[in-house]
C-alpha cells in the first residue's frame, strides 16, 4: 500500500493543477505571475522562451522545481543560472507555486486525514486484497477464504462509513489525499467484490458512490486516471 499511495500521489503531485489562489496578492499585469521577492529574476528569467502560464500552471515544492530547471538546462536551451538568481527563482516558486496541500494544515485535522486513510487501507483495501489472486489471475479462492472475505468486508465498510463526511469530501470541507486514495482504494475493491462475490461493495453506501461520482468528475482524478491508463 505503501507503494501504491507514493505511487499515486507522485503522479497526483506531478499532474494535477490545482487552481493557483492569490486572492490578496498582487498580480503583474504583463505576466500574471503575483509580484513578490524574487518576481524580477522569475520575470527576467522565465518568461524569455516561453509563456509565463508554464510557470503559474505547475506546481511543486523546491526539488521538483530545480529538477525542472535541470530538464530545461539539459534539453531545451536554458542557460546556466548563477547561484544567487537561482535561489532567488526557486525561493520564488517555492512558495508561490507549492506543491498541492493534500493536507490540512492544521494538526489534528491533519492526523484525522491519515487515520482515514489507514482505516481505508487496513478495512477494506487490504480485506479485498485477499480476493485478488482470484478475481483478477483465475486462483483458486476456498470457500472458507471467501465468507471470511465477506464478513470483514461487511465489517470494514461499517467501520469506514461511520468515520467518513462525504460533505462533500471524504473527510469534510476540503479535498484531502484521503480521497485520493478512497477513490483507489473502493475502485479496487469493488472490481474485486464484483468479480468474486457478484455484488456491489457499495450496496448500502449511497454516500460513497455519490462522493466516488463526485471524485470521477474532478480534473485530478481524470489526469491521474489517464496517467495509469497510459
Ligand atoms: C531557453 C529557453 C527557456 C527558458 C529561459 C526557460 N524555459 Fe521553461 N521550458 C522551455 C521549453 C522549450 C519547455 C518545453 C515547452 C513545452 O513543452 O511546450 C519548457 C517548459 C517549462 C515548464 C513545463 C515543464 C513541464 O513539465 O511541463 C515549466 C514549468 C517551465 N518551463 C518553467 C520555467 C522556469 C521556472 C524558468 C526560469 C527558471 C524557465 N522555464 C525558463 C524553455 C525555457
Amino acid at each position: 500500500m505503501k507503494k501504491a499511495l507514493t505511487w499515486l500521489l507522485t503522479i497526483l503531485l506531478l499532474v494535477c493543477v490545482l487552481p493557483a489562489f492569490a486572492a490578496e496578492q498582487e498580480i503583474d499585469k504583463e505576466t500574471g505571475l503575483v509580484i513578490a521577492t524574487g518576481f524580477e529574476q522569475v520575470k527576467k528569467t522565465c518568461t524569455v522562451c516561453h509563456s509565463p502560464m508554464l510557470i503559474t500552471q505547475n506546481k511543486a515544492d523546491r526539488d521538483g522545481w530545480l529538477e525542472m530547471i535541470r530538464w530545461m538546462q539539459a534539453k531545451q536551451g536554458l542557460w546556466q543560472l548563477d547561484a544567487d538568481t537561482e535561489n532567488a527563482i526557486l525561493d520564488y516558486l517555492e512558495i508561490l507555486q507549492p506543491e498541492p496541500a493534500l493536507f490540512p494544515a492544521d494538526p489534528f485535522a491533519r492526523a484525522k486525514i491519515i487515520e482515514l486513510i489507514r482505516h481505508l487501507e487496513l478495512d477494506v483495501e487490504l480485506v479485498a486484497r485477499r480476493a485478488l489472486p482470484a478475481a483478477f489471475f483465475g486462483a483458486q479462492i476456498s470457500e472458507e477464504l471467501k465468507d471470511a472475505t465477506q464478513t470483514d468486508l461487511a465489517r470494514g465498510m461499517a467501520a469506514v462509513a461511520r468515520l467518513i463526511k462525504c460533505d462533500p469530501f471524504i473527510g469534510g470541507a476540503e479535498f484531502t489525499a484521503a480521497d485520493l486514495y478512497a477513490f483507489y482504494t473502493f475502485g479496487l475493491a469493488r472490481a474485486i467484490v464484483a468479480k468474486v462475490f457478484d455484488a456491489d461493495l457499495l450496496e448500502g453506501h449511497g454516500e460513497l458512490g455519490e462522493l466516488l461520482d463526485r471524485l470521477s468528475e474532478r480534473p485530478c482524478i481524470h489526469k491521474v486516471e489517464a496517467a495509469k491508463a497510459a
